[in-house]
C-alpha cells in the first residue's frame, strides 16, 4: 500500500477508500448469430486502498471488467460488490476515468472539475474541494481556460481532478495515460501516487505498459485466455512490496517485469 506523504486533505474532503469484491464474475455477450464469453470465473478480493494494475492482451475484456464495476455492464453471472453494496446500476461509489479526458469543450478547466461532484454537494464545500484539486493536480494556472487551450496531459489532469471531485471510494481507470506522450506519462504516474497518498481510495487500473504497472501497483493482475475460444480469467497475480518511488534496477522489478513481458507474449531480452 501507499503510505501517506505530507498532503493530506482536511478531514471533511477525504473519500473513504471501498474494498472490492468480485465473486464468480463471468461476461458473455449474446448477439443474434453468436454467444461470446469474455469473462469467467473472476474472484478477487481487494482491500480498500490498493491499487491495482490489470493487464491484459487488447480485447481480453479488462475494460469490461472496469465497467462492471462501474455498474456501466453488469455481469452476465456472479456479483461485484463494493464496499457494503452489491453493485446494481450505476456505482455512485466509484469515479472513472479513461483514455480520452472526454471534457466538455464549452466549459472551463474548473468548470469541467465541477461536473464531476456528488450531487446534493453544498456550493461551499463543492468550491472548497475544487480548489484543493485544483492545486494537487497542478492547474491554478489555467482554471479559466477551455479545453482547446491546453495541452493533453493538462486535459487528463482535469479528467482525473473531476473523478476525484465525487470523492470516489474506488477509482477506475482504463489506460488513462495511454495517450500521452512518454515523459507526460511519467509525471502522470508521479501525480498519481501523490493523488492517492491524500485521497484514500481504491484504485483499479487498466494499463497495456508492464513498467507503469510495476511502479504504481501494490498488486498487478493479469487477465488471460488459458486456451483458444476461452473466456478470459485471472492468469497471474502479483505483489508489488517495494516502498516508492520504485527503482527500475531493483531485483525484484526486473524478474517481474520480464515474467509479465513473457506472459504477455514479448521476448524481455529484446526490451
Ligand atoms: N457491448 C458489447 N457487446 C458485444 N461485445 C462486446 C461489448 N463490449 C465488449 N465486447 C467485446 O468483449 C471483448 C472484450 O472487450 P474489452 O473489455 O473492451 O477488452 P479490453 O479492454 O481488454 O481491450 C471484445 O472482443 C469486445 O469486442
Ligand atoms: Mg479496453
Amino acid at each position: 500500500m501507499i503510505m501517506a506523504l505530507s498532503l493530506a486533505l482536511p478531514q471533511a474532503h477525504t473519500s473513504t477508500a471501498l474494498d472490492v469484491e468480485f465473486s464468480n464474475v463471468s461476461r458473455t455477450f449474446t448477439t443474434k448469430s453468436e454467444s461470446r464469453a469474455v469473462l469467467s470465473d473472476i474472484n478477487l478480493q481487494i482491500p480498500a486502498g490498493q491499487v491495482v494494475a490489470i493487464l491484459g492482451a487488447s480485447g481480453c475484456g479488462k475494460s469490461t471488467l472496469l465497467r462492471a464495476v462501474s455498474g456501466l455492464d453488469q455481469p452476465s453471472t456472479g456479483s461485484i460488490r463494493t464496499g457494503k453494496r452489491n453493485v446494481d446500476g450505476i456505482n455512485e461509489l466509484c469515479a472513472v476515468a479513461f483514455q480520452e479526458p472526454r471534457l466538455l469543450p464549452w466549459r472551463s478547466v474548473r468548470e469541467n472539475i465541477a461536473l464531476g461532484l456528488a450531487p446534493g454537494t453544498s456550493k461551499a464545500d463543492g468550491a472548497e474541494l475544487i480548489d484543493e484539486l485544483i492545486e494537487l493536480t497542478g492547474l491554478s494556472h489555467a482554471t479559466d481556460l477551455r479545453p482547446r487551450e491546453i495541452s493533453g496531459g493538462m486535459a487528463q489532469r482535469v479528467s482525473l481532478a473531476r473523478a476525484l471531485a465525487r470523492r470516489p471510494g474506488v477509482l477506475l481507470l482504463d489506460e488513462p495515460f495511454g495517450a500521452l506522450d512518454a515523459l507526460t506519462r511519467l509525471k502522470m504516474q508521479d501525480l498519481l501516487l501523490s493523488i492517492h497518498a491524500s485521497f484514500p481510495t481504491t484504485i483499479l487500473m487498466v494499463t497495456h505498459d508492464v513498467d507503469e504497472a510495476l511502479t504504481l501497483a501494490d498488486r498487478v493482475i493479469v487477465l488471460g485466455r488459458e486456451g483458444q475460444d476461452t473466456a478470459a480469467t485471472v492468469i497471474k497475480e502479483l505483489s508489488m512490496s517495494a516502498s516508492h518511488p520504485r527503482k527500475h534496477n531493483e531485483d525484484q522489478f526486473i524478474a517481474h517485469r520480464a515474467g509479465l513481458l513473457r506472459l504477455l507474449g514479448v521476448d524481455p531480452t529484446n526490451h
